[in-house]
């Protein structure tokens, strides 16, 4: 049977989406290749959410063509996920050898695609419309397909958002927002928990929005159901993503519940609520903030201001003192000043984040912010870069190190990618840390360490004093 190669490029939506399309490949008899020199299908997953990560996976294409067409003339290409969906056609045009093109909705459609083209009653493919439903179709997981027991899985629990940040791509390329049911959701966990899994991450692209709109829900008790669809959706002063936490936290047998990416605005006292209400719930929050300036927020159409982020994190932290907070912030977005640019700085200061992820500003296609007046120069962008990675370094220097003698609960993950002779484990709050294993191996398993040396985003455990 063939084999397949999928490189996933971009976010741990585009992960899971590789992995669920590996899953059903597998099942309809494909087998996956252990490297692109010797696959039959050749498949990239893209992001387009800077023009970078487009560059990257289109320059791969570019090298891979030049491989294949060479030496092995048959093997079959194919682009799929965001930039497939925003460029279409456009990339067949531009690439000839590229067989087929899968959008952000078509996933389930790989094998069938892909089982025309290698069959010859296709030649190129291209399918990037809207599907509805498609939202219930990323369910199948690849846990057996792997070789290594998984102890965390990925739960797609929604597609799509309708905030329109004036910068982001991610409304043309995902779609409107789609929910999945709370009962289609929690029968996936269940079957993953049976599986081994011990931490489940509930991933969407602004999961604050989960159920608030759309979905095919048909059951009366799902918050999609039309009755209970908009504000109605509430039960309880519960937002319909409050009660998919409760209903995935009564899962036995899971042990650690995580959730990415939210939006600011969706973090309503509900939300702070589950975290003190609900054990499994870690302490640990990735809320994207994009800048500290009201006045960027508002030309980022962000909803809300500096003020009621501060007041989130306040709340969270009241809730959960030891909550470790992680963020995403644009840099160089049109119109930014260097007043604008040091309310981030001071932002940073004021929050202490213990990671924050830095972009430079990209101006992406169709979106409004490409059009904006005041766009600035590169140069400037990568010096404020510079400047905040500073302040966010040092803030994390000293988080990090004032774990330094604590002891905390991880749990073990697998080896480490670095030294595969030691392990490798989160904590609660979401840090890395590595450990000797002392030769055991630890996987799946919730331990205490005690933390003996911080590094840069990483923290190490002493295996003497590794609680067994
Ligand atoms: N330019 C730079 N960064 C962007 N992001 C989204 N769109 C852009 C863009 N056009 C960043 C945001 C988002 C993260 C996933 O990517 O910070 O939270």
């Amino acid at each position: 049977m063939p084999g397949v190669f999928i490189k996933t490029y971009g976010c741990q939506m585009n992960e899971r989406d590789s992995e669920a399309v590996a899953a059903q490949l597998v099942a309809k008899g494909y087998t996956l290749a252990p490297s692109e020199a010797v696959a039959d299908v050749i498949l990239l997953n893209t992001c387009s959410v800077r023009d970078f990560a487009e560059q990257k996976a289109l320059n791969k294409m570019v090298n891979v063509i030049a491989e294949t067409r060479r030496s092995r003339p048959d093997t079959v290409l194919g682009f799929m996920g965001c930039m497939a969906q925003s460029r279409g056609r456009e990339l067949i045009d531009r690439l000839p050898d590229v067989d087929l093109v899968l959008g952000t909705q078509k996933f389930h459609r790989a094998a069938d695609y892909l089982d025309e083209i290698l069959a010859g009653c296709a030649e190129k493919i291209v399918d990037v419309a809207a599907e509805p439903g498609s939202e219930a179709t990323i369910r199948e997981h690849l846990l057996n397909g792997n070789s290594q027991k998984a102890v965390t899985a990925f739960v797609s629990i929604m597609q799509g958002c309708n905030q329109y940040c004036t910068f982001c791509i991610v409304p043309y390329a995902r779609g409107e927002e789609r929910s999945r049911t709370i009962p289609d959701i929690v029968a996936e966990c269940r079957q993953l928990v049976a599986q081994g899994v011990k931490e489940i991450t509930l991933l969407g692209q602004i999961v604050t929005s989960y159920g608030k709109r759309g979905g095919d829900a048909s059951s009366p008790n799902s918050p999609l159901h039309p009755q209970r669809r908009g504000v109605a959706a509430t039960s309880n002063g519960k937002s319909p993503f409050v009660q998919l936490l409760d209903a995935v936290h009564e899962i036995e047998g899971l042990e650690r519940i995580r959730f990415t990416s939210p939006h600011p605005k969706g973090y309503g006292d509900d939300l702070i609520e589950a975290y003190a209400r609900l054990p499994k719930l870690v302490e640990s929050a990735h809320l994207p903030v994009q800048s500290g300036s009201d006045r960027v927020l508002k030309l980022m159409h962000r909803g809300y201001t500096r003020a009621r982020y501060l007041g989130i994190i306040g709340k969270l932290r009241r809730a959960r003192p030891e909550i470790g907070i992680s963020t995403d912030i644009i840099v160089g977005f049109p119109g930014e000043t260097e007043d604008d640019f040091e309310q981030t700085l001071s932002l940073a200061r004021e929050v202490e984040f213990d990671q924050a992820y830095i972009f430079k500003y990209s101006p992406r296609r169709d979106t409004p912010a490409a059009e904006m007046p005041g766009q600035v120069p590169q140069k400037i962008r990568e010096e404020r870069n510079q400047r905040l990675l500073e302040v966010i370094n040092e803030i994390a220097g000293r988080r990090y190190g004032a774990l330094v003698g604590r002891q905390t609960q991880i749990l073990v993950e697998g080896p480490s990618k670095k030294n595969p002779a030691r392990m490798t484990g989160r904590t609660r709050c979401n840090k890395i840390v590595v450990f000797d294993p002392a030769g055991r191996d630890h996987r799946g398993r919730l331990m205490d360490v005690k933390i003996i040396r911080a590094g840069s985003f990483t923290l190490y455990g002493d295996p003497a004093i590794v609680n067994l």
